[in-house]
């Protein structure tokens, strides 16, 4: 199992524009430094210049289920693969999908050869998630969402369950999660229970000091 670091940039104005690709230097610093594989997910319309530039993975926030052809102001999986994207996250709690353009979104990245990270909010919608064998899965309770409890310790059974669930379905998808991880004690506890990495977004970008955050949290990974 490799520990991956996801850092979702969000719409958040400190991952915009320039500020945001400080930061994704940040990531990628961070990431030569410690030899931890970090991914990070700008604002779309910077992820060919993010791609063109750094060394890190660079995934999309959000694909659409639509495949090429006739489909006006979506986000194909294949221009994401094309703008040097390697992956995305779908179905993340605030950018939600039906259940039916995820399994068109991720069969469209799998065509295209880009990895997926599904998000979902509990177990019962990870199980359903799992038949459709994306690369990852991530358990993001949506009530802790940029809060400062890490889902690690206000629902610790929810990342071991969803282990369980999903690995009975599917042992090949590798499970994260995220919700409020901050620190490096946050991600060594995330992978205890069974997570092969975290989402992590307000904990890096709103940070005062990001580079801090970021080699606190690669520090977790053993
Ligand atoms: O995509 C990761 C995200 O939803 C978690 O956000 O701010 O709680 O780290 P945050």
């Amino acid at each position: 199992m490799t520990v991956v670091i996801i850092v979702n940039f969000k719409s958040y104005e400190e991952g915009t524009g320039r500020r945001g690709f400080e930061l994704a230097r940040i990531c990628e610093r961070a990431s030569l430094d410690s030899g931890v594989d970090v991914v990070v997910c700008p604002p779309l319309v910077h992820l060919g210049q993010y791609a063109d530039e750094l060394s890190v993975p660079v995934y999309a926030q959000h694909v659409d289920g639509a495949r090429v052809g006739s489909y006006t102001g979506h986000v194909t999986p294949m221009s994401v693969k094309e703008g040097g994207g390697q992956g995305t996250l779908i179905n993340h709690s605030e950018r939600r999908m039906r259940i039916a353009d995820i399994e068109r979104a991720v069969a469209e990245c799998r065509r295209v050869e880009i990895s997926t990270v599904v998000c979902t909010n509990s177990i019962g919608v990870s199980k359903a998630c799992a038949s459709l064998a994306p690369t990852y899965i991530a358990i993001e309770p949506p009530e802790l969402i940029g809060g400062d409890v890490p889902v690690t310790k206000a629902k610790p059974e929810v990342i071991s369950g969803a282990v369980e669930a999903i690995k009975s379905i599917d042992k090949g998808i590798e499970v994260l999660c995220g919700a409020g991880i901050k620190t490096g004690k946050d991600v060594r506890k995330a992978i205890e229970l069974g997570s092969s990495g975290v989402l992590v977004a307000s904990g890096v970008v709103k940070s005062k000091d990001p580079e801090k955050a970021m080699m606190d949290l690669v520090s977790g990974v053993p």
